[in-house]
């Protein structure tokens, strides 16, 4: 019944569904799309309707209006904030700026638009290593997550300097060097496929580094059966209906992320019948924010 009147809110006011590959199973079944950040930053931008229904977290339903400045962006649950994005504020930003000036700053998209306005490129998961690549300056700011940081470090001789020094996922944090071992003696012809918010120790014995999407793709394309997937757990319900009689495994079954699980179906339909919440901010954020956005873009 719900499903039913969500489908004609849907038509009736020519709105979409976006949702992140975190999302409930239901929210993730009901949407237009369903990725990772940087294609629904895409999608969010191609759109040709006129209300956009985010089902993810903060930053994503921001970085959606920021692209989309004559569209109405709703978040159905005002509370899904991404715990990391918070971990980096502007005045950490204007500090790190000071102490190295010739740096330039890359920023992940889990951030505040507010922080977004000091950036110089933005990146995303799946694309983070190119962006810094593609930057001029042999030193960067990079924040805030430093496990991703960790990550891009690997691939390049420029400085990476992480802002905060300890910014992190704490649903891909807690995933232990020991969860690791255990999923590999628990499923030894399993391959492991890990996200770059989880600490070095995972990264380093992982076969496959991946965005969310990325995960997906590795899975789908491979020959191999069995994966232990070290991310949140909710990306399980798309690989196992993308990849039906492959066989996947939680590194760890608690990596779970409470704001993404924050939107349901009945606060979707609220916020189709009331057009709100609509993700506001002021027009020089939008401004500001908007162009290393668009530069990451042009860029990836
Ligand atoms: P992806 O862009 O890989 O989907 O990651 C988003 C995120 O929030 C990971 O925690
Ligand atoms: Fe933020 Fe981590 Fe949740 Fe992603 S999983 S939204 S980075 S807290």
């Amino acid at each position: 019944m719900r499903h039913e009147r969500i489908e004609r809110l849907k038509r009736k006011k020519n709105a979409i569904i976006l949702a992140h590959n975190y999302q409930r199973p239901e929210v993730q079944d009901i949407a237009e799309f369903v990725g990772d950040s940087l294609e629904l930053a895409r999608r969010a931008m191609e759109t040709t309707a006129d209300i956009i229904i985010f089902c993810g977290v903060d930053f994503m339903a921001e970085t959606a209006a920021i692209l989309n400045p004559d569209k109405k962006v709703l978040i159905p649950d005002v509370c899904a904030i991404c715990p990391m994005a918070q971990q980096l504020t502007q005045e950490i930003l204007r500090a790190a700026k000071q102490e190295h000036p010739d740096a330039e700053v890359v920023l992940y998209v889990n951030t505040r638009a507010e922080s977004k306005v000091y950036a110089d490129c933005i990146c995303t998961s799946a694309n983070a290593r190119e962006i810094v690549q593609a930057m001029n300056a042999s030193t960067i700011l990079f924040g805030p997550d430093r496990n991703l940081a960790y990550y891009v470090q690997k691939s390049t001789s420029k400085k990476i300097i992480p802002v905060p020094e300890h910014g992190n996922c704490p649903s891909h944090h807690q995933i232990a060097f020991e969860d690791l071992l255990q999923a590999k003696a628990e499923h030894p012809t399993a391959k492991v496929i890990v996200h770059p918010e989880c600490i070095p120790e995972v990264q380093d014995r992982a076969d496959y580094i991946a965005s969310t999407s990325g995960m997906v793709k590795i899975c789908k394309e491979l020959e191999d059966e069995e994966f232990v997937i070290g991310t949140e757990v909710g990306l399980l319900h798309r690989l196992e209906k993308e990849a039906p009689g492959k066989r996947f495994y939680p590194l760890s079954t608690t990596a779970i992320c409470p704001q993404m699980k924050m939107p349901t179906l009945a606060k979707i339909e609220a916020a189709l019948e009331h057009e709100e919440p609509e993700v506001v901010l002021s027009p020089e954020v939008m401004e500001k924010a908007r162009k290393p956005i668009e530069r990451m873009l042009e860029l990836s």
